[in-house]
């Protein structure tokens, strides 16, 4: 029995988009056509529900043909990946775990590395708070507890750490939310109408580019690279051709690139997001993991010191500029932007606590608009963030000392073993944005698949399916995982075809 029913169509235009170079591989074309298919399911690409092309409309937009397709349909229906409902035609599903392992790797299940996300271990000291806290519970036990905004404890201490960034900022102005996720999804729900644009940065972050096209967005791309940071003249311009209700950006240690937004840049991004109306969200989840040297400022602006994140713009006046070597101030210190922040990356995910920086008229309407979604932010969780905020320099350099070497090692090791790749060393951040010197992302991922390894593939980053060039890599886990990711990337590569880039020897400069 199937409770898969069917949801939009996607067009033979569109999936053609999202395969891009499916061809790549030399294995027989349906197997390429059904394993591309697979990873755009498997990465979220294409949504359970969705309604795949006719064969035969696939198979004349493609070029190849209809056995192909039908091959490659049948293979995905045998995996579980595709179901067939009368009158639907080919329906995307997710397969039960069984099939998808057997049709999708062949490493043992409990030694599945996924370096899908980009995250790390808790901080130590998370269960001590978490005692702290609940000795703390007793007085907030006589109120009911639904907390839409934020308890004035945890909403003060942020602030704090604000105006100790260098931003005045009051108690006020902060909701305290789920997550920076759900910062980003009750922003959108709130800003975004039907049919408006949003201007996002290509690669970017892909659950963002989620819940804005779920509010209705349309998204107009801006890009940014690993040298060169944000095309300033296409964000000014996209920004005077749309007139877009919001710019959704990530102006320190942008995911997946690195890239930190120089200070004369975001005064002018600010001023001409303000002409026209344009509210610029920034997205501050990786502002404060600083990982240093030996990647300097060049365009970045931004020192490389090891530790120079926490407090570095501590007393300098809102727009008095981050002097050569230091972070710059957040981005709404120089002009008009919300600010989105989160515990995610520097205490711990599992405490689901981010917040929203904003001005009290929008603050309002967030915490109104909120109760159609959520009720409010758990209590504990809030007074377990209050007690680690309150003393974050130390977290932070602990944190920053473990990226700098998990950094380090994953770099040494990815350059050593693929010569052929462009594998930078980012300031801060957690991942490295790996250029493959092929289009060859897709074809990777699946082939890393069978040795153990989850990772997403570029196009996961893109808006249209592009960057089948680059891999995102976080240096954010253990040394022997990463090692193991490592050496399954090696296996992985060695086993799929396309690609002439000579490789190294494994691990030999591992540091
Ligand atoms: C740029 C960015 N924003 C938001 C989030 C979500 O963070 P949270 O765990 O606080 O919801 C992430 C998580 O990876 C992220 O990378």
């Amino acid at each position: 029995m199937s409770i898969v029913t069917s949801g939009p169509a996607v067009s033979s235009r569109a999936l053609g988009v999202l395969l891009d170079s499916w061809r790549a591989s030399s294995s027989p074309g349906y197997a390429a056509l059904a394993d591309r298919i697979r990873l755009l399911v498997l990465d979220g690409r294409l949504s359970v529900g969705t309604r795949l092309p006719s064969e035969r409309d696939l198979a004349a937009h493609l070029g190849v043909s209809r056995t192909t397709v039908a091959a490659a349909y049948a293979a995905l229906r045998d995996a579980g990946h595709v179901t067939s409902l009368r009158g639907s035609g080919s329906v995307v599903r997710l397969p039960d775990q069984a099939r998808a392992a057997r049709a999708t790797r062949s490493a043992d299940e409990d030694d599945v590395l996924d370096f899908t996300k980009a995250a790390m271990p808790a901080v130590d000291g998370i269960a001590e708070a978490a005692q702290r806290a609940a000795g703390r519970l007793g007085a907030y036990l006589s109120e009911p507890g639904y907390d839409s905004v934020g308890r004035p404890v945890l909403r003060e201490v942020i602030a704090a750490r604000y105006r100790a960034r260098g931003l005045e900022t009051s108690a006020e102005q902060i909701v305290v939310t789920l997550g920076a996720q759900h910062a980003i999804a009750l922003l959108a729900r709130v800003l975004v109408g039907r049919g408006d644009r949003a201007v996002v940065e290509t690669p970017g972050y892909p659950h963002a580019f989620e819940a804005l096209r779920a509010a209705g967005a349309r998204l107009a791309p801006v890009s940014v690279t690993v040298d060169e940071g944000w095309d300033e003249s296409a964000l000014l311009q996209t920004l005077r051709r749309t007139s877009p209700p919001v710019a959704y950006l990530m102006p320190d240690f942008h995911n997946p690139t690195g890239a930190t937004m120089p200070e004369a840049q975001r005064v002018r991004v600010l001023e001409a997001a303000a002409d026209e109306g344009t509210v610029v969200i920034a997205d501050e989840t990786m502002a404060e993991l600083v990982v240093g040297g030996p990647r300097g400022a060049s365009f970045t602006g931004a020192g490389a010191g090891a530790g120079a994140g926490a407090g570095a713009g501590a007393g300098a006046g809102v727009g008095a500029g981050a002097g050569a070597g230091a972070r710059p101030l957040p981005m709404a210190a120089y002009g008009p932007a919300v600010t989105i922040g989160s515990v995610g990356k520097s205490l711990w995910g599992g405490l689901r606590i981010g917040w929203i920086r904003a001005e009290l008229p929008l603050v309002e309407r967030l915490v109104r608009a909120r109760s159609a979604g959520d009720l409010g932010t758990p209590v504990l969780e809030q007074l377990i963030v209050a007690d680690l905020l309150g003393d974050m320099d130390g977290v932070l350099e602990a944190r920053s000392r473990q990226l700098r070497h998990g950094r380090d090692r994953l770099v040494a090791g990815l350059r050593g073993a693929f010569p052929g790749w462009s594998v930078p060393s980012p300031a801060g951040g957690l991942t490295t944005w790996v250029g493959l010197g092929a289009p060859v992302s897709s074809q990777l991922v699946l082939a890393a698949r069978r040795h153990g390894l989850l990772l997403a593939a570029g196009p996961m980053f893109g808006v249209d399916g592009a960057f089948e060039r680059f891999l995102r890599v976080p240096y954010s886990y253990p040394d022997d995982e990463t090692d193991r990711a490592l050496a399954a990337l090696v296996a992985a590569w060695d086993g799929i075809d396309g690609v002439q880039a000579p490789r190294g020897a494994l691990m030999a400069e591992v540091v």
